[in-house]
């Protein structure tokens, strides 16, 4: 029989785990035959001693099949989805979703929640009047048949055993561990029933993943996973040194992703929406322009379909903060540096982020870029308007944004934004 003091030990000790043992401890955890105490044991000693290829590949397919997986092949259109590791100013999904659909593909779009500093999708999408994150099987099923997008919440059916382990890593310091975190991200893409998937993995100042190797030995992970149980997998790194676009929050981030879905917006966020546009229709195979559908106005079209599908008004007024506070330049200059882990502090603190699963956020909090890497400015020029719901909130805000920019006296070349392609 075995016992899991004997798993612990043998992944303390650097031994390799046979595969029944790992599905034992992880479905007797599942149980609760085995305590948090021996799970938090069990994963400190793979966050030291990592999990081989095939130890990762049976741990996910545990995962996986602790719960149910959407058969999602009887659709009419192919599947794809994206998933990002998190950003500031990540809104792309908003606009991504849409934009595929429009070119032919099914996206299933099965999130979280935002926590800490990296926004969440299904925050931002609650700031639209009447808009309902939760939907059944059904009914997802039948939005990817007729508006081609859905985004809303993972259902609690989908890869139960991450919830627990999740909540477990969070409290016992082993989050930052390149197979946990890859398992638990695969364990619900693969669960979820796309065909294909791309991989957002964002590097830099305002990621989850500061460190350029770690990211794509994140990424690599992950592509190998999602072809092992039978999804087209790419992954693309992508800089996060500087926010996404001019607008941080939740209310901001919609009307940011509306205004890119009828041609205008920043950028930068037109670039990263149209490259992982193209690669995700590389996987379905569907030989259609997505800059073409975005310029036509036929991702807006499904934008609003989708949205009205899940109650939402897509015409409503967004809520905004009362209180607002303009950060000057100090001096005249090339900004150098705006740095995403501040602003990303910055807009929780005023209210648009959250510290725990269960707290509210605020529709109307954030923070506006008004420069970007590059700009020359002038002394006393705007460079960031702030916006909370009370002077408490504004006040946090205002003292962690002092820190985000810099500025040089020499022209600044901004970085590129799109790094490797993996897979
Ligand atoms: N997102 C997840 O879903 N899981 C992790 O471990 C990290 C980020």
């Amino acid at each position: 029989m075995t016992s899991a003091i004997d798993v612990i030990t043998a992944k303390r000790d650097g031994r390799a785990l046979e595969d029944e043992t790992i599905a034992w401890m992880l479905n007797a955890y599942d149980r609760g035959e085995v305590a948090d105490e021996q799970m938090s044991a069990l994963l400190m000693a793979v966050f030291f001693n990592g999990l081989s290829a095939r130890e990762l590949r049976t741990w996910t397919a545990t995962m996986v099949d602790s719960g149910e997986r959407l058969d999602l092949s009887r659709l009419s259109r192919p599947t794809v989805d994206k998933h990002s590791t998190g950003g500031v100013g990540d809104k792309i999904s908003l606009i991504l979703a849409p934009l595929v659909a429009a070119c032919g593909a099914a996206v299933p779009q099965l999130s979280g929640r935002g926590l800490g500093h990296t926004g969440g999708t299904l925050d931002k999408l609650e700031t639209i009047p009447g808009w309902r994150a939760t939907l059944s099987n059904d009914e997802v099923y039948e939005q990817l048949e007729s508006v081609g997008a859905v985004i809303c919440a993972a259902g609690t059916g989908l890869a139960p055993i991450d919830r627990k382990l999740y909540a477990l890593r969070d409290v016992t310091g082993t989050v930052e561990s390149i197979p946990l975190i890859a398992s638990s991200i695969m364990s619900k893409k693969i669960a979820e029933g796309t065909g294909a998937l791309v991989l957002d993995v964002k590097v830099g100042r305002g990621a989850f993943i500061k460190d350029h190797e770690r990211a794509i030995e994140l990424a690599t992970t992950m592509v190998a996973l999602g072809r092992d149980h039978g999804v087209a997998t790419i992954a693309q790194l992508t800089d996060m040194n500087v926010p996404l676009g001019q607008a941080i929050g939740n209310a901001i981030e919609v009307a940011e992703s509306v205004d890119v879905l009828r041609g205008g917006g920043p950028a930068d966020v037109r670039e990263l929406t149209l490259a992982l546009a193209a690669t995700m229709l590389e996987l379905t195979g569907l030989d259609v322009d997505p800059a073409a559908r975005l310029d036509d106005g036929s991702a807006y079209e499904v934008y609003r379909r989708m949205i009205a599908a899940q109650g939402g008004d897509p015409d409503a007024v967004l809520a905004t903060s009362g209180y607002v506070y303009e950060v000057t330049a100090p001096r005249a200059g090339v900004v150098q540096r705006v740095d995403a882990l501040d602003v990303g502090v910055a807009a929780w603190r005023l209210g648009a982020g959250r510290a725990r699963k269960e707290d509210p956020v605020s529709a109307g909090a954030g923070v506006r870029c008004l420069v970007t890497v590059g700009d020359e400015v002038v002394a006393g020029q705007p460079i960031f308007e702030l916006y909370a719901d009370d002077d408490a909130h504004l006040e946090l805000g205002r003292a962690t944004i002092a820190s985000a920019v810099s500025l040089a006296d020499e022209p600044v070349a901004p970085s590129p934004l799109l790094l490797e392609r993996i897979g």
